[in-house]
């Protein structure tokens, strides 16, 4: 079988920022609005983000993973510009994405991303014209790419994610209904984090944790942190990777790592699969994009 080529983005923080209504600005949005003036805006850049999806672009790719946050403060002005980013990387059926907290920010747009971005987030299985239901499962290639969200709205200062008693299950289900493909869950918050981001944390990262060991997995891909990391579970049926890809948008010289997205060659069959990544971002002086890096996660024997 040819090899399959998986693309993966996140956190693309889309600027500008539109400007937002007195109304918009009352409760949580706030202290967001002052953090993206103060600092944000000066990280998340669109000449940067535009340079990572033209290398992308030129790259032979058979399908994209976008892992959330493509907005920043769930305004209603936001969402549409969202959807043409979306458009310009490619058709829904090339683009799966889930959505991250900044995409849900408030509890007012708490079902805005299935709304706008509707057709790229739609099991293969599920009416074109009812809402996406997550957990959902699409099949390319040799991949069964299942896409969960833990975009919940929450209270100012945090921005952890849940998933919930019900795509839990759900998610074991599909799993095991898949067993045999390469599985890759899409998630916008990491399994684990360390502990100073208790309040960015994903609540019930255990539980998924203990699903991927129970039910098994081939890849769990992840945005939210913003840096470049690679974590490894061990499960009765061998090590899962949990990666992290930097922001699509981000200069260099901030605490997070600079603009990357990451490349999943992936060839093999069960229980023998290769799996190379290779990460291609911003070099250092933050002037061309090139290959950062490249690691083996999976080698058949
Ligand atoms: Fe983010
Ligand atoms: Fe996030």
């Amino acid at each position: 079988m040819a090899t399959f080529v998986l693309a993966h983005l996140s956190d693309p923080h889309l600027a500008p920022l539109p400007t937002p209504t007195p109304f918009e600005l009352m409760g949580k949005r706030i202290g967001g609005f002052v953090n993206w003036q103060k600092r944000r805006r000066h990280f998340h850049r669109a000449d940067v983000l535009e340079r990572i999806v033209a290398d992308l672009k030129s790259q032979a790719v058979d399908h994209i993973a976008v892992t959330g946050d493509l907005i920043n403060l769930s305004l209603a002005a936001e969402f549409a510009p969202a959807r043409a980013f979306l458009e310009r990387l490619g058709l829904p059926q090339d683009v799966t994405v889930v959505p991250g907290n900044h995409d849900t920010y408030v509890w007012s747009k708490r079902r805005h991303p299935q709304q706008h971005w509707a057709e790229y987030m739609h099991g293969d299985a599920s009416p074109a014209d009812t809402p996406p239901q997550f957990p959902f499962v699409r099949r390319r290639g040799p991949l069964a790419l299942i896409g969960v969200t833990t975009a919940v709205p929450t209270l100012p200062f945090s921005a952890t994610g849940r998933l919930g008693s019900a795509q839990l299950a759900r998610l074991a289900t599909l799993l095991d209904e898949h067993a045999g493909k390469f599985r890759v869950v899409l998630i916008h918050h990491p399994p684990q984090t360390k502990p100073e981001w208790r309040s960015r944390r994903l609540t019930d990262g255990d539980a998924f944790i203990a699903v991927l060991k129970q039910h098994g997995a081939e890849l769990v891909l992840h945005g939210h942190e913003h840096f470049d990391l690679v974590r490894w579970f061990d499960t009765p049926h061998g090590k899962v990777a949990a990666v992290g890809v930097p922001s699509a948008s981000g200069t260099v010289g901030w605490k997070y790592d600079a603009a990357a997205y990451n490349l999943y060659a992936i060839d093999g069959d069960a229980g023998a699969w290769r799996c190379e990544m290779i990460v291609r971002g911003l070099d250092g002086d933050g002037t061309r994009i090139v290959e950062r890096r490249r690691m083996m996660l999976m080698a058949a024997k």
